[in-house]
């Protein structure tokens, strides 16, 4: 199969008793991308996953991924789709070796496979020399690298990561955003990438939905997400800035607010306000403007403004 979207959420929902942990989400998933998944804590990231996976039922709505129903066809999903899960699960005493030996044969990949692909996988991620110490005594950095050659393991077509450096410290963190990018170069899958880190999704993703309280709050590229915070604001530096001025910019329609910042004016604009005949305006009434902004806001900004809900944005 080669659908060009492997995951389809339409109005996917999920309730714990009057807790609405996800309510109504619809989005798509290009196939072959890094997909960034964002919200912040208790957004419904997780409990999304789990229903993908077919790990929890769905309270209303549908979704496919990999063209597999969530509900009718959950095995056929988990076989093609490899998890990095929150908590990681793996075991602490056994050895990094074994840990993947114990997760081939549940996938049943035959014995000389099993072997090769865990060799090129722990080599791949740097894992190889310590192979056969119990993973208690590796860094947080290591056993991540770990898990994420576990959800590979058996080749998946989409590999859903649940906050995979969520706890690293910055430079682990790092480390593993590139292995990930390179892996997903690699191995040609989907990626699906769950993280409460904006940083992280606009580093890596192609395209995100930003979830929040269980619902879709933004959808889209970084770069067009960054384009929704363009403020509404214009700010005009120079000369001849009179009184008289800014009344008269304060009474044109466009304007919504207007106040000095040192030598700069800004005025706070409705939306479409035509701006350069705004600065024609001003021009026209004895003001020297030396240079004109429209300020944009970071990513980081964006985000923020979504989930306080101050930006709408679909
Ligand atoms: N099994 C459950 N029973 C009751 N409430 C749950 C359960 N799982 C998650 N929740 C609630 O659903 C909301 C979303 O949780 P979760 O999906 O874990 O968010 P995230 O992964 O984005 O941090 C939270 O309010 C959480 O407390
Ligand atoms: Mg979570």
């Amino acid at each position: 199969m080669s659908e060009a979207m492997a995951i389809v959420c339409e109005n996917l929902s999920r309730h714990f008793g009057p807790v609405r942990a996800v309510d109504g989400i619809s989005f798509q998933v290009p196939a072959a991308t890094i997909f960034g998944f964002l919200g912040p804590n208790g957004a419904g990231k997780t409990t999304t996953i789990r229903l993908l996976l077919g790990l929890l039922e769905p309270t209303g709505g549908r979704a496919t991924v990999l063209g597999w129903d969530i509900v009718a066809q959950a095995e056929r999903i988990r076989e093609q789709a490899g998890l990095l899960p929150q908590n990681m699960g793996l075991y602490q005493r056994l050895s990094g070796y074994e840990n993947l030996e114990l997760f081939g044969r549940i996938y049943r990949l035959p014995r000389q496979e099993r072997q090769e692909r865990i060799r090129q996988l722990l080599m791949r991620l740097g894992l190889w020399e310590r192979r056969d110490e119990p993973i208690s005594r590796w860094s947080g950095g290591m056993q991540r690298k770990l898990a994420l050659a576990r959800a590979l393991l058996h080749r998946p077509r989409l590999l859903i990561l649940d906050e995979p450096t969520a706890g690293l410290d910055a430079v682990s963190a790092v480390a593993l955003r590139q292995e990930l990018a390179a892996m997903a170069r690699n191995e040609g899958v989907t990626v699906f990438l769950s993280t409460h880190n904006l940083h992280e999704a606009q580093e890596l993703c192609q395209e995100v939905v930003v979830i929040k309280a269980g619902k879709v709050v933004a959808q889209g590229s970084p770069a067009q997400l960054r384009e929704l915070g363009r403020r509404r604001e214009l700010l005009l530096r120079g000369r001849g800035f009179t009184e008289e001025l800014l009344q008269a910019l304060a009474g044109r329609q466009e304007v919504v607010a207007i106040r000095r910042e040192g030598d700069a004016v800004a005025l706070e604009l409705q939306e479409g306000a035509d701006t350069a005949a705004l600065i024609a305006f001003a021009v026209a009434r004895g003001a020297a403007i030396e240079e004109a902004q429209r300020p944009q806001a970071s990513l980081e900004e964006v985000f923020i403004e979504l989930l306080q809900g101050e930006t709408n944005a679909h």
